[in-house]
């Protein structure tokens, strides 16, 4: 084993304090790298695409694939603490890496329960929590798929995001858009309100969960098209979802943050949905409106730093900024200069050099003093602020 990096008696660390690996470049290593970076630790990230969002804020990056055994393990020799921004690793070079006393959060154990969406339900459902009924689909067989019942949501158990490796099929006229290999079977959820809740674990057992948030999603590619927090739930619902994530948490048994994605259905009942095992999209938030962001607290678990203060101490609206329908190619952004004059916005741009259809570029954040003036202006901004690319 390598020698734990600091030592937590003394409290004294030889600088740089920390050498950060990141696995994945995207927008959420680059909050993190941000993170990092101010508290003064060297960052790596490895990325395929040269200079990365999170390569552009880091000391290095290494071009190489998250399959990549070598690029993985030069990463891992260069890190005292290995962390990721994305499920898709190879769990199997991160399991020989921890064999050798690479420390990475959270434990690739859980990386690769968490991977399959099959074994993430069996992991909950083990522990008790509430979910979406849900059966293995292996192979496809149409028996299985009627006498499951209608309206029922087909999950790949592997690789899917943003709505991406989910279907709902309403009837059985819609069994031609199954998707093929393997998969589950949910019961669709009545959903009266989709929720997210981001909580914290701490190497010492110590956990601290931040306000509910609320997804409203875009119809259009099903990913998350604005964001309220708090949400609008009552105090007596908001105490029921955070305690739900807690428990949730407690029982993966990681270190670093937690996505954890729930329902709130029409009869009023809370179901997990999913949970991611890093920072997430629907705690952008915390950046502007929490004492403490995602990203510092996620840095602070995996470092086995004290935790920060989780409370919000400004409503805060947030919209994606995703590529128009048809934008490929140089992004362009339109109306930055407008939006800015808005009071409260905070607008991040990824810097990601190409821009797809629906892919996310940046973010933006209202604050308010009133919940509804901050959905209001954040409405708006959604209206001015554009991603095209260069053929538009
Ligand atoms: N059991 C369900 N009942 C009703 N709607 C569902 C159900 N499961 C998923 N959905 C809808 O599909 C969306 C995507 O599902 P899920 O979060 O499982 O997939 P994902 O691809 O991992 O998404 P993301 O990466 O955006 O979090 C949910 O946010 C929700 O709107
Ligand atoms: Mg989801």
């Amino acid at each position: 084993m390598k020698q734990a990096w600091w030592d937590p008696v003394r409290d004294r660390i030889p600088c740089p304090p920390l050498r950060l690996g990141i696995i994945g470049g995207g927008q959420l290593g680059k909050m993190l790298a941000i993170e990092a970076k101010k508290l003064g630790c060297v960052v790596r990230v490895l990325d395929p695409t040269p200079a990365a969002p999170a390569g552009q804020v880091s000391d290095h990056q290494i071009i190489g694939g998250f399959f990549d055994r070598d690029k993985l393990r030069v990463l891992a020799e260069a890190s005292d603490v290995l962390t990721y921004d994305l499920e898709h690793i190879d769990t199997s070079s991160l399991h020989a890496l921890e064999a050798a006393g690479t420390v990475i959060h959270p434990s690739p154990g859980l990386l690769e329960v968490l991977q399959d969406k099959l074994h993430q339900k069996e992991r909950l459902a083990a522990a008790g929590l509430p979910q979406p009924d849900f059966i293995p689909l292996d192979t496809w067989d149409e028996h299985v798929v009627r006498d499951f019942g209608f309206p029922l949501v087909q999950k790949s158990r592997r690789g899917g995001y943003d709505g991406r490796g989910v279907v709902i099929l309403r009837d059985a006229a819609d069994l031609g858009r199954a998707l093929e290999g393997p998969s589950l079977l949910e019961r669709c959820v009545a959903v009266e309100k989709e929720l997210a809740v981001m909580t914290a674990c701490g190497a010492n057992g110590e956990i601290r969960t931040y306000p509910v948030a609320e997804m409203i999603f875009d119809p259009r590619s099903n990913a998350l098209d604005l964001l309220l927090a708090p949400a609008r739930l009552s105090d007596e619902l908001a105490r029921q979802a955070r305690d739900l994530a807690e428990q949730t948490a407690k029982a993966l048994g990681g270190v670093g943050i937690f996505g954890v994605e729930m329902f709130l259905s029409m009869d009023g009942e809370l179901l997990v949905n999913e949970v991611a095992p890093r920072p997430h999209n629907s705690g952008h938030y915390t950046i502007e409106a929490c004492r403490t962001s995602q990203y510092a607290q996620h840095l602070r678990a995996i470092a086995g730093l004290p935790l920060g203060l989780t409370e919000q101490h400004t409503p805060a609206a947030m919209i994606n900024l995703v590529g128009e329908p048809k934008a490929v190619g140089r992004p362009h952004i339109q109306g930055l200069a407008k939006a800015l004059t808005l009071p409260g916005v905070s607008v991040h741009i990824y810097g990601k050099h190409e821009v797809r259809p629906f892919r996310k570029m940046g973010h933006a954040v209202v604050l308010d003093a009133d919940p509804e003036q901050a959905l209001m202006t954040a409405r708006h901004l959604r209206e001015i602020l554009k991603i095209h690319g260069e053929n538009q």
